[in-house]
């Protein structure tokens, strides 16, 4: 199932809008309903106003009313990516227990506890 998520993140990353760093992220997030929801980064001539992957798919699986985050997966034309601070907190907020599966190719993936990459993330 991780390396399915992970081939999809690959797959959805040509999508990227990414003219200005050239680095494009493509995420896919697992609800607990078994859709798969996909995200690429999206920039912006105003820098500020740039979406990386993870919270595009975030934000496409919330407005459909999937809020249960199961796992994501990450993939840049880089190979690894680690989610960036914005996108753990922004995850935190949902389930800290879910699941972060990131690598440089589909056989060697790392899974991580979103905890374990934001430790004492901020929550009401
Ligand atoms: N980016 C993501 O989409 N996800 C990450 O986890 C790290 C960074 C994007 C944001 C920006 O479009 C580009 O990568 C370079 O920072």
């Amino acid at each position: 199932m991780y390396r399915e998520l992970y081939q999809q993140a690959k797959a959805v990353m040509k999508f990227a809008y990414a003219p200005y760093s050239k680095f494009p992220v493509g995420a896919v997030l697992l609800t607990a309903d078994g859709v798969m929801h996909t995200g690429v980064n999206v920039e912006n001539a105003s820098s500020g106003a740039t979406i990386c992957a993870e919270r595009v798919a975030c934000c496409k699986a919330i407005s459909e009313g999937n809020k249960d985050f199961e796992a994501i997966a990450i993939c840049s034309s880089e190979g690894l990516v680690w989610p960036c601070g914005i996108c753990r907190q922004f995850m935190y907020e949902f389930n800290p227990e879910m699941k972060v599966i990131i690598g440089d190719d589909e056989d060697h993936l790392e899974v991580y506890e979103l905890a374990e990459l934001l430790p004492k993330g901020f929550s009401l």
